[in-house]
């Protein structure tokens, strides 16, 4: 039975969320297999590792969803982007997880403002963890030699 008390966008934000969960699921499975094939060992593992992460935040999306009465219903699965090169990839990565990011940003500061404590603190959770994941992509582009130009959007949260 669902709960009458939960916001309908509250619910939009899990759905949306779900979908760019096992979009970077499937993102990054997909560069664990490219990287392998281009014998990037150690890139391979850590894109595998990310995988298992993005697996866990899906994890806690749908347990959540479950919670509150409402069936888990991830509806817009990203193709995952093909590449030449590691940086390519990792320019992807750093823009896909840059949108969970403000989404969870959002999703936190509207749940914060209808004073539903437990679903803020649930995305705000959520949010640290991509930030530290946007943070440790930057880091890895910079060690290649790359600058990544920040977004004006982005500029808020780094
Ligand atoms: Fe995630
Ligand atoms: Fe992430």
């Amino acid at each position: 039975m669902r709960n009458a008390s939960i916001h309908p966008r509250t619910l939009g934000y899990l759905g949306r969320a779900l979908s760019l969960e096992y979009s970077a699921v499937q993102q990054y499975m997909t560069q664990a297999a490219l990287a392998e094939a281009w014998g990037l060992r150690d890139a391979a593992d850590r894109f595998r590792h990310e995988t298992v992460e993005e697996m866990q935040h899906a994890e806690r999306l749908i347990k959540r969803m479950l919670g509150l009465g409402v069936a888990p219903n991830a509806s817009q699965l990203r193709p995952a982007g093909l590449a030449y090169g590691l940086v390519e990839l990792l320019l992807q990565d750093a823009a896909l997880e840059a949108e969970i990011v403000a989404l969870y940003d959002e999703a936190t500061n509207f749940c914060r403002r209808i004073a539903d404590t437990e679903n803020a603190e649930f995305f705000n959770a959520l949010l640290q963890d991509e930030l530290q994941h946007a943070a440790e992509i930057e880091t890895w582009l910079e060690s290649l030699g790359v600058a990544r130009r920040t977004t004006e959007d982005e500029r808020a949260y780094f």
